[in-house]
């Protein structure tokens, strides 16, 4: 019997530098000579306008897309990841607010997605018994108690399939989550519970990377504040040297 392996249980820790990171589309140039350091056990939020070039970094970070130009080191070691794969292989995990989640498979079938627990090795049968009772209690740490996993994963609410994502990038091993915008469908009560889980999640020694545009969202949890301003880095801060009030100000210059 072959059960699933955690591909990425060899990664150590999970810290990321880039630095002077070029990417233009055509003409558009994305990101113009970008540097950030993220580290573990924090929540580094990269704030900015629509097309200020957040995606494309996350991008470039999660193996999407390639920069043109500049150094990308994980865990002091330098990589090129021209696929999500091999970024996933590095423990880089990235839930995308609308990419997360197969509305039509179920919620445990979307949990293994690819990574299916496998029975029988000869005929490929997947163990579902271990895939059901795995992805509930997998679910119940991120304070989603589903009765019937076997529904469809679209009768999930928005926050709980936040949730899924995320406990499904953490079950296999992610050691740096990256959220592209985790809150901006949700509800109050929703956004608080997937803002919450994310504080548990560093304080567990993993590095968050949060990409928000609901800077109240982003202060409340942050410790570092990256500003990008048509694809350059504006500023970077220190939630102890900066206030919402003010990274309101500097986002609106
Ligand atoms: N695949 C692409 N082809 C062409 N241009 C692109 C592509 N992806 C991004 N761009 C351009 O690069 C710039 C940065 O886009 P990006 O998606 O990174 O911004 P963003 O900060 O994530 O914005 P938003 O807050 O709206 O999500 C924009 O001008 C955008 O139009
Ligand atoms: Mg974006």
């Amino acid at each position: 019997m072959e059960y699933l392996e955690k591909n990425m249980s060899q990664v150590e820790n999970g810290q990321l530098k880039l630095t002077n990171i070029y990417k233009s589309f055509g003409s558009v140039r994305a990101l113009n000579d970008v540097s950030i350091f993220t580290e573990p056990g924090k929540i580094h939020c990269l704030l900015g306008d629509n097309g200020a070039g957040k995606s494309t970094l996350v991008n470039i970070i999660s193996g999407v897309l390639t920069a043109d130009s500049g150094e990308y080191l994980v865990n002091g070691k330098k990589v090129n990841f021209s696929t999500p794969k091999q970024a996933l292989n590095a423990g880089i995990s990235t839930v995308y607010q609308n990419l997360a989640i197969i509305p039509m498979l179920s919620i445990y079938r979307n949990f293994y997605l690819g990574n299916e627990p496998i029975k029988n090795n000869y005929f490929k049968f997947m163990d579902k018994d271990l895939a059901i009772s795995t992805t509930k209690q997998e679910l119940t740490k991120f304070g989603v108690t589903v009765n019937d996993v076997k529904r469809p994963a679209g009768t999930l609410s928005g926050g709980q399939r936040q949730c899924l994502a995320i406990a499904r990038a953490l079950y296999f091993g992610a050691k740096v989550l990256i959220l592209d915008e985790p809150t901006s469908a949700l509800g109050v009560k929703e956004s608080a519970n997937v803002l919450n889980q994310l504080v548990l999640l560093k304080e567990q020694g993993i590095n968050i990377v949060l990409v928000s545009h609901i800077i109240d969202h982003a202060y409340d949890v942050g410790d570092l504040f990256y500003i990008l301003k048509m694809g350059e880095l504006a500023g970077s801060y220190d939630k102890n040297d900066v206030s919402s009030k003010l990274l309101r100000s500097i986002l609106s210059k």
